[in-house]
């Protein structure tokens, strides 16, 4: 294209542009707060870093847009230093990650809602992780299991409930009768409750990227684990308030990769007994041993636990508990909400 030397000259003079005194200096990255620990994004940017860019480059009554939001650090550290923003992102869980760690709700509500999902599903879950205390012989729901590919070799538990025994198993504790009539049991069952099953392909046929040797979701997971989750998100779709729904749906899947089978455990290095994490970029099939976790703590401690939901809410609730959510762009240009 050939562009019109004057009118090109007259279209670039147009353009005011704002004075800035440009950041010069090394910031030092901060730890990121519960409200970025509660939900895994692989490419999650340091909050502190991305606020001292918003300090500097956008005026104080300025929009900051993000078309490539991901988790939502711009948005959410242009809210924080009162600038409005306007995000998006092809991910819709990035979008709905966002959202939701900026939306308010009473940290009660959460509490009320776990307590109802618990009574509907909770014993129906652990029933899937019972086991025998090798020392005493009381049933006990362990904590987590050892597989390499379709066989699970290792059973762990923290602390037999028998006050007089409280034995614990970290590792090398091998499979009883017991345990492997419950996974026959298990092996045999149709799960009724709906599961993705989405392939790890385009529409057009080609794999995707990261495609390693599953072919579709469910296979990341043991059939144990895909029919806890099953149970739960099914009993979390029955919750009345949408709002509800949606803060257990993303406690749901800051845990859920931590259910899956991509979770190796590591000869070298620290030894974590009851702990293994994703640490490859793609759906990836861990050759050696991996890591069964009970789906229950997991959904617990995605709540609970010190990187939970009500922690993360604890800290934003503080910040964003007046922002107002816009329906359209021009909502926010026009000043009538801030994102
Ligand atoms: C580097 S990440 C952004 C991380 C973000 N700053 C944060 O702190 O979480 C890039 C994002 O671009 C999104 N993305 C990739 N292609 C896109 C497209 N065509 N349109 C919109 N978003 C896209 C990805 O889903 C990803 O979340
Ligand atoms: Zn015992």
């Amino acid at each position: 294209m050939i562009i019109h030397d004057k009118e090109f000259k007259r279209t670039v003079s147009s353009v005011k542009k704002p004075e800035f005194k440009h950041l010069n200096r090394q910031i030092p990255p901060e730890a990121h707060t519960s409200m970025y620990n509660f939900h895994k994004y692989w490419s999650r940017k340091t909050w502190n870093v991305v606020g001292e860019y918003i300090e500097t480059y956008c005026p104080k009554t300025g929009i900051v847009y993000d078309p490539f939001g991901g988790s939502g650090v711009t948005a959410i550290e242009a809210l924080r230093r009162g600038r409005k923003a306007i995000i998006s992102d092809i991910s819709p869980l990035a979008t709905e990650l966002t959202r939701l760690t900026i939306k308010y709700i009473p940290l009660d509500k959460i509490k009320e809602a776990f307590e109802r999902i618990g009574k509907k599903v909770k014993e129906k879950i652990l029933e899937l992780y019972k086991t025998k205390c090798r020392n005493c012989g009381s049933e006990i729901v362990f904590d987590c299991a050892i597989w390499i590919k379709d066989k699970c070799v290792d059973i762990r538990y923290r602390e037999c409930p028998n006050p007089k025994c409280k034995d614990e198993r970290r590792k090398e504790t091998p499979l009883i009768k017991y345990d492997n009539n419950l996974l026959s049991k298990i092996e045999k069952l149709k799960i009724k409750e709906w599961y993705p099953k989405n392939k790890f392909y385009y529409s057009n046929g080609k794999p995707f990227k990261e495609k390693q040797q599953y072919e579709s979701i469910d296979e990341l997971f043991t059939k144990r684990n895909l029919y806890a989750l099953a149970i739960l998100m099914e009993a979390i779709e029955c919750e009345e308030n949408k709002t509800i729904r949606d803060f257990l749906k993303i406690a749901f899947t800051s845990m859920v990769h931590l259910c899956s089978r991509m979770n190796p455990i590591s000869e070298a290095g620290h030894f974590t007994p009851f702990s293994s994490a994703w640490t490859q970029h793609s759906y990836w099939y861990p050759s050696g041993h991996y890591m069964e976790q009970n789906v229950w703590n997991k959904f617990e401690s995605s709540i609970y636990g010190h990187q939970g939901l009500l922690k993360a809410k604890g800290e934003s609730n503080e910040y964003f508990k007046d922002i107002k959510f816009a329906t359209s762009f021009k909502q926010v240009i026009e000043g009538e909400a801030d994102i």
